[in-house]
């Protein structure tokens, strides 16, 4: 295994040395993901110990790629980039806007992005604490995302719901429907795009993953997006043959906040 860092700090260097007069920080270096800054960012981890090799994708998606990485002790994490030219940066500033934990004034997209990354290391570590299974958030920076890799000891990730349906869909959403209450009121945050994409098969265990737009009880937004959280997935078991309602899952979920 070769350390794409190293190759990439390499080409940074180049970049460097042939002074090139104009610092556009988002000018693509030779691999799609890896923009200067993000270089320059991954370096910074790799140099505090964080990561020591960066593996292959696991999922390149339109706003971020998630990739296996290895740290210093031989453990895989995984590593969330934010891609900034292709992010949606309206939804961002809606998601961020009712939010009492972010006073978001800019419309300088970088640091948009920040306050995105850094609120799903937030809302993670608050999930965390809060005893939801989600993978573990171990540093943010930039727009680079460290965090507990979900998968088993070779480094094969555990696969999506969507992809891989549970073996019993009755137990595993009554596993799905504790780590939602706890989400709801002991976290007290409302997802906002809780879905079978969302949610990992962990040997038959539900993880949730893709925090990024969830919000606090307190925003305006919290309770339609719960309601289309609820809807979301009660449609998606019914299709696995589970029987449930949304009113079921809202009278489970018992959320004191909206009553
Ligand atoms: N901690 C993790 N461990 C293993 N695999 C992960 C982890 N986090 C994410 N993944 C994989 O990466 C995929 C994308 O992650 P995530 O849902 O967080 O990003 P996203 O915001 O949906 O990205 P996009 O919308 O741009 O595709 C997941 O569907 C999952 O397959
Ligand atoms: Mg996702």
């Amino acid at each position: 295994m070769d350390s794409k860092i190293a190759k990439a700090d390499a080409k940074h260097q180049k970049l460097h040395s042939e002074k090139r007069k104009k610092d556009n920080s988002e000018r693509k270096v030779g691999n799609e993901i890896f923009d200067k800054l993000t270089l320059e960012t991954l370096y910074k981890l790799a140099n505090q110990g964080y990561i020591d090799i960066l593996n292959g994708a696991i999922s390149t998606g339109k706003e971020a790629n998630v990739l296996t990485g290895i740290d210093k002790n031989e453990n895989f994490l995984a590593v969330k980039i934010y891609r900034i030219a292709t992010s949606d940066f309206k939804k961002m500033d809606y998601y961020l806007k009712g939010d009492p934990r972010f006073n978001i004034k800019t419309k300088n997209k970088r640091k948009i992005i920040y306050s995105w990354v850094t609120k799903e290391f937030k809302n993670l570590t608050r999930l965390y604490e809060a005893g939801v299974r989600v993978p573990k958030a171990f540093t943010s920076a930039n727009n680079v995302l460290l965090i507990e890799f979900i998968g088993d000891e070779t480094g094969n990730p555990a696969q999506p719901v969507k992809n891989q349906p549970p073996k019993n869909p009755d137990e595993f959403f009554n596993k799905l429907l504790v780590q939602f209450k706890l989400f709801v009121n002991e976290a007290k945050l409302v997802h906002g795009d809780l879905s079978n994409y969302n949610i990992l098969n962990f040997n038959e265990k539900p993880v949730i993953i893709d925090v990024s737009q969830s919000v606090v009880l307190d925003n305006p937004i919290s309770r339609e997006l719960l309601e289309r959280d609820i809807n979301t997935i009660v449609h998606e078991y019914r299709k696995l043959c589970v029987k449930t309602s949304f009113e079921e899952v809202w009278e489970y979920l018992d959320c004191k906040f909206f009553k």
